[in-house]
């Protein structure tokens, strides 16, 4: 969607950007289904590899070349995605917040200077988005949106106020208590009858392979989070939390524009970055 807050790549920088693009489905398409092999077989001579913490099998992996190359070309595909996307915008940082001063705005961003975000996030994360960008890219979409700094645990909104929560890859960067609170904090913000949508990475793949990459993914990539929402029954916390008519749905991801693409929702997960994962729940 084409918007005049889209930061714009210079020759140079589209080619940069390109080539990491395909390093990655490159990667995923080509170097994922040799590691699952050797990980498979691997698997097979340690023999508490159905354990979730997978460290005797870890350690027997990092004794091959390949693998120790996979985890580093992974790894290092993810840093050079940020530092590709972080000098760009970097270079037009002026630009983009001289469009981003809207002089009538529809909407609005509230931030509030006594918050503290949570401990998890602000000693980890480096992206406390604060709504700015989200709010200037609205506005020039021409929608009013109502931006709120605040702690899904806990926001200030008033009971039963609203009929419709949607959260976007929140889970996957929370504790798994905080999954929970967050959940009530749903229930409590829902009108009677009002439906809760969490879109999320898929629950964790059955068997070693689904493991490894959750073991990478915590352990190599800054993910540290990532083991508790793919291995928590987001269902039963669903239930817990007051909800009823939980639903599970998942949507194919596709690496580039294609007419096969997967279209609509499905019942089966295709795997981690192959698909989005949906739950959803109504409050009674
Ligand atoms: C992967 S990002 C997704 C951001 C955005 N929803 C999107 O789709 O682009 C996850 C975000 O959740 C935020 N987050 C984690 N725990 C939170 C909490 N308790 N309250 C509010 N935000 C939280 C993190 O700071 C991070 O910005």
């Amino acid at each position: 969607m084409s918007h005049p807050m889209m930061p714009e790549a210079t020759h140079d920088e589209r080619a940069e950007q390109d080539f990491i693009r395909d390093l990655k489905i490159w990667l995923g398409e080509q170097l994922d289904p040799l590691q699952r092999q050797l990980v498979e077989a691997t698997s097979c001579s340690v023999p508490d590899s159905h354990d979730l913490d997978i460290g005797p099998l870890r350690r027997k992996l990092l004794e091959h070349d390949a693998y120790r190359s996979w985890i580093s070309v992974r790894r290092a595909s993810q840093e050079m995605m940020w530092d590709a996307v972080g000098s760009s915008i970097d270079r037009q940082l002026e630009s983009l917040t001289a469009k981003a001063a809207v002089s009538e705005p529809r909407g609005s961003v509230t931030l509030n200077p006594a918050f503290t975000p949570p401990r998890y996030i602000a000693a980890l994360d480096v992206h406390m988005m604060p709504g700015g960008y989200a709010h200037a890219r609205a506005e020039h979409l021409g929608q009013r949106v109502h931006y709120v700094q605040a702690n899904a645990e806990r926001t200030e909104f008033p009971d039963e106020s609203f009929d419709f929560v949607f959260s976007c890859v929140l889970l996957q960067e929370t504790s798994k208590a905080a999954t929970r609170k967050i959940f009530e904090e749903c229930d409590r913000l829902l009108r009677p009858g009002g439906v809760v949508i969490h879109c999320e990475v898929p629950p964790m793949e059955e068997g070693v392979w689904g493991k490894v990459i959750c073991d990478f993914e915590s352990l190599y990539n800054n993910e540290s989070f990532w083991r508790g929402v793919q291995t928590l029954d987001l269902t039963a916390v669903m239930h817990d939390a007051g909800f009823t008519d939980v639903q599970r749905v998942f949507q194919g991801v596709t690496p580039r524009a294609s007419r096969d693409a997967i279209k609509g929702f499905t019942e089966r997960s295709t795997g981690v970055f192959r698909s989005w994962f949906m739950i959803s729940a109504r409050k009674s």
